[in-house]
């Protein structure tokens, strides 16, 4: 189903399908680069996909030929060089507020389906996705030493999130490109398929999130990122507050329900899949 009351429609595209929200960035012609406007509206298509019920699982991905070719260096570089200051960081805003802080923070599960290529800026939001999945023939590289610049933005802090400091340094220094298949090996995406099975791969891992407890999703999710940058002593009492408060928020009820069908009921095995959810 495509979306209708939502923002955007213009450079995104976004439709439903069985509690996924497929997002699109939608400037095939361009490979999907990132402009000022795409940035607006990905900003606006995020905010109003929070609380939309439609979307229990968000999979994030490019049309055509390009998951994304990162920023646009016409309209968000060259375009921006002459403005005030506060004209100029009033569109990074926009870049940053997307493809940063709202996917990263997004309070629903969120997966990027890399179907080509993801140069420079797009390394941004696909490593704030939680998951990743790419295709085996996508090309990924982080290019911005070809045309003399750092990769700015978010772009370097994302990357030593998620690539080794050694894998950064070479692919920041050389921007020698790499496949799905070495981003899979290298853990910036969790695996690679072949670009036919690219679509029913992500929809089987997205129907998986899908049917489980959405508030213990979202607890694991946020328990990860804040793990990355909490000390070890305080994470132990960060986990325990973090757990009262899933037991306070979580109107499923899910901790008894699953401790009653595992231990009463004997109707599930939690090490092997996820409990009934009557609520459903
Ligand atoms: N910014 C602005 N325009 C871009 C762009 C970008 N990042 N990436 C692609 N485009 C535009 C091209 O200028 C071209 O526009 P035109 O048809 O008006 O001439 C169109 O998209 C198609 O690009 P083209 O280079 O012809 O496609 P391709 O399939 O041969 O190559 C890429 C694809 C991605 C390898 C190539 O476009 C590229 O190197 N893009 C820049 C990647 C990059 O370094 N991004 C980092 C930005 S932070």
């Amino acid at each position: 189903m495509a979306a209708d009351n939502l923002p955007g429609g213009k450079n995104v595209k976004v439709e439903f399908e069985d509690g996924i929200a497929w997002v699109t960035l939608n400037r095939p012609e361009k490979r999907n680069c990132m402009s000022p406007a795409l940035n607006d509206e990905m900003v606006q298509v995020l905010d109003a996909l929070e609380i939309d019920d439609r979307c229990k699982v968000l999979v994030l991905t490019g049309a055509g030929e390009a998951f994304s070719a990162g920023m646009d260096l016409r309209e968000f570089f060259r375009a921006t060089d002459g403005l005030p200051y506060v004209q100029q960081m009033r569109v990074r805003r926009s870049s940053a507020t997307w493809q940063w802080q709202q996917l990263s923070h997004f309070m629903k599960p969120t997966i990027a389906m890399v179907n080509g290529w993801c140069f420079g800026g797009a390394f941004t939001p696909l490593i704030s996705c939680d998951l990743a999945i790419a295709a085996e023939e996508a090309q990924f590289g982080i290019s911005e030493v070809n045309w003399g610049i750092i990769p700015g933005g978010q772009v370097t802090r994302s990357l030593v999130q998620a690539m080794s400091v050694r894998n950064a340094m070479y692919y920041t220094m050389t921007a020698e490109t790499f496949d799905g298949k070495q981003a899979a090996q290298m853990g910036i995406v969790n695996e690679a398929v072949p670009k036919a099975k690219l679509r029913e791969r992500t929809t089987q891992l997205a129907k998986m999130l899908v049917a489980k407890n959405p508030h213990a999703l979202r607890a694991c999710k946020e328990a990860i990122r804040s793990c990355l940058s909490i000390p070890f002593e305080a994470s132990g009492d960060y986990l325990g507050a973090k757990s009262s408060q899933l037991r306070l928020i979580d109107d499923e009820n899910g901790r008894n329900q699953g401790l009653t069908q595992f231990l009463d009921e004997k109707s599930y095995r939690p090490g092997l899949g996820a409990m009934r959810r009557d609520k459903e």
